[in-house]
Order: structure tokens, then sequence, then C-alpha cells
């Protein structure tokens, strides 16, 4: 099939449904070959595999006269993770694009939350991530290309009752920055994205509670300030367009960076950066901090937003 990614061979996780599914979708009418991976669960990591979702978003796609094929393991663990990028060697004996899309949510308050819902979120929102980019690394470095395109979030930004996913995300955004260092040498880019798509599955009854939790606390959401509310609501396809362009050579030069798209809405999302610093001649300590946080130079009139007082 002719297109921008003609001749290339990608792996997207999780690509079942939704955003995932749009992103192998997109990928392949642009010509790449695609190995589809969803081990057929849910939104919350506990739901029974339906190993069947895989291969028929690959049937989906050859139907459409693509090339497609599909796989079933839980990318979440080392194994699955390898057996899903080894899918793409045998059967193409390259991989040139990897999408990590697999992810789940399973919220709860912080003092409420399970050691399970920890470790399925981490599992498969963060450790997935790394067990597929090491697999795929390997095979990139002796292409001397490749392209990396892992899935963050904005609750990444701090969201009540989402602990466990907004600390799997910023460590894929960790993951991600790293990796573009890492790799860079070897003509291998690594990019995130934050995606907002109301209509999928990972948009769950629990995420609108903690919606709602926010606003009744009357704390910020997402971001230091409340939220535009969005213009449109971002079908996976538009997500999958963003993703499906960074890993063209249109985006040849971008690597590390964190995208966020909602809606008709994309943002290039700023490398960190101190915006106050303070020098205590000397080094620190605690009365110099005292002193300083009276004269407001740096810890003064730092507001605290989730603190009511009165
Ligand atoms: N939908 C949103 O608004 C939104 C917002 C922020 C981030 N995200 C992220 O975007 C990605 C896709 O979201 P979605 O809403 O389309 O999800 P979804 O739940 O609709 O689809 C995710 C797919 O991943 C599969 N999956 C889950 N665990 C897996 C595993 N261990 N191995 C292989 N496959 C697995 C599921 O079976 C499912 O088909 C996720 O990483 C999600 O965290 C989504």
């Amino acid at each position: 099939m002719a297109g921008r990614l003609a001749g290339k061979v990608a792996l997207v996780t999780g690509a079942g449904r939704n955003i995932g599914r749009a992103e192998a979708k997109l990928l392949a009418e642009q010509g790449a070959r695609v190995v589809v991976n969803d081990l057929g669960g849910g939104p919350y990591g506990t739901e029974a595999g339906d190993a069947s979702l895989a291969d028929a978003v690959a049937r989906e796609i050859c139907d459409a006269g693509g090339e497609a094929i599909g796989q079933c393991s839980s990318v979440a663990t080392r194994e699955g993770a390898e057996a899903a990028v080894q899918k793409a060697i045998d059967a193409w004996g390259r991989i040139d694009i990897l999408v990590n899309n697999a992810g789940i949510v399973r919220p709860a308050r912080i003092d409420r939350m399970t050691d399970e819902d920890w470790q399925l979120c981490v599992d498969v929102s963060l450790t997935a991530s790394f067990h597929t980019c090491r697999a795929a690394a390997a095979h990139m470095i002796a292409q001397r290309s490749g392209v990396i395109v892992n899935t963050g979030s904005p609750s990444g930004f701090g969201h009540w009752g989402m602990g466990n996913y907004s600390a799997a995300k910023e460590g894929v955004l960790g993951l991600t920055r790293s990796i573009a260092r890492d790799l860079g040498e070897f003509g291998i880019r690594c990019n995130m994205i934050r995606p907002v798509s109301h209509l999928t599955g990972t948009h769950t009854p629990e995420i609108d509670e903690t919606i709602a939790e926010s606003a009744r606390l009357g704390i910020p959401l997402l971001w230091n300030k409340p939220m535009a509310a969005p213009r449109m609501t971002a079908l996976p396809e538009h997500v999958a367009a963003l993703v499906v362009w960074l890993c063209t050579d249109a985006a040849g030069h971008i690597s590390g960076r964190d995208f966020y798209i909602q809606g008709d809405e994309v943002a290039l999302i700023p490398e960190p950066e101190a915006i106050r610093t303070s020098i205590n001649p000397g080094g620190w300590t605690l009365d110099a901090f005292d002193e300083d946080a009276n004269r407001t130079y740096l810890f003064g009139d730092i507001p605290n937003r989730f603190v009511r007082h009165g």
C-alpha cells in the first residue's frame, strides 16, 4: 500500500478498540504493516481476555486492503511484550514503529487505593512501555532507525483519586525523555502524547466521579487553572492522526517531547524548568528557609490551591 509509511512495520499495543484501533488502522492506511496487539481485556485490568479482539481489527485492516496480524499477549509482562515485538520480527523481519497505547485505570483516593489498584495500573500503564521499548530498541538500534510514541495522560498533571495512574503516566514521560536521549544517536525518536477522548474505554464512570469530586472540593482538576471546556470531543481518529504524523518523516526533528490533544486542540507541553531560584551563599539552613519565606523570594507567596482556609 502506498502512503507516508510505505514499507514500515509497526506494533500498536492495546489496539483492539478505540484509540489503539484507530492508530493501527491509520498506520495501515499509510502503508505500514501492523501487528495489532490486544489481550482483549477492559479498562480495569481484571476483565477476562477476548483473544479474538486483536484478530478482528487485523481482519478489518486486511479487508480494507492493508496488511496486519493480530497478537493477543498481555504487554504488562516481559514475556508478553517480547512476544508482541517478536511477532513483527517473525512476520516482516523488522520493527520501525512502536506505539505504546495499552493502559488501564483504577481510580481510588490514596487512603483507599489497594495494592492491586496500584500494581495493575503501573504494570499496564507504565511497565508495559518499558518492556516493549526495551525489546524493540534492540532491533531499532541494529536498523539505525525507529520511532516510538508512548501514551501518557493529562491525569499525570495531578488528578484527584488517580495517584496510581498519574504516577504511571508521568513515569511514561520520564521514560520517553530518557529513551529520546538513549537512542537519539541511532536515529531513533521517542515522544509522548496525552490524549483526551471521552467516548473510549478508559473514560469510565469512575473517572466522571473523580471529576465531580474535584468540582465539589473546588480544586483544580488537572492543570493549574480550571480546564477550558473543549470545543469538541476528540474522536480516536483525531488522536491517531497526531500519533501517526509523529511517526512520519515530517516529524523527523521531534523527539523527547510531550503533546496534549483534546477535541480540535493540540498543545506542546513545556520542558520542566525552574520558575524561581534562590541562592543562599554558604548553603541552606532552616533559618535561611524561614527568612526566604518571610521575604517572599521563593517560598513566601506560593499559594496552596488544594487546602481550603476558613
Ligand atoms: N480515553 C481517554 O480520554 C484517555 C485519556 C488519557 C489517556 N488515555 C490513554 O490512551 C490509551 C487508550 O485509551 P482508550 O480509552 O482507547 O482505552 P480502551 O480501554 O478503550 O482500550 C485499551 C485497550 O488496551 C487493551 N489492554 C489493556 N491491558 C492490556 C495489556 N496488558 N496488554 C495488551 N492490551 C491491553 C484493552 O483490552 C483495550 O482493548 C490508554 O493508555 C489510556 O490510558 C486515554
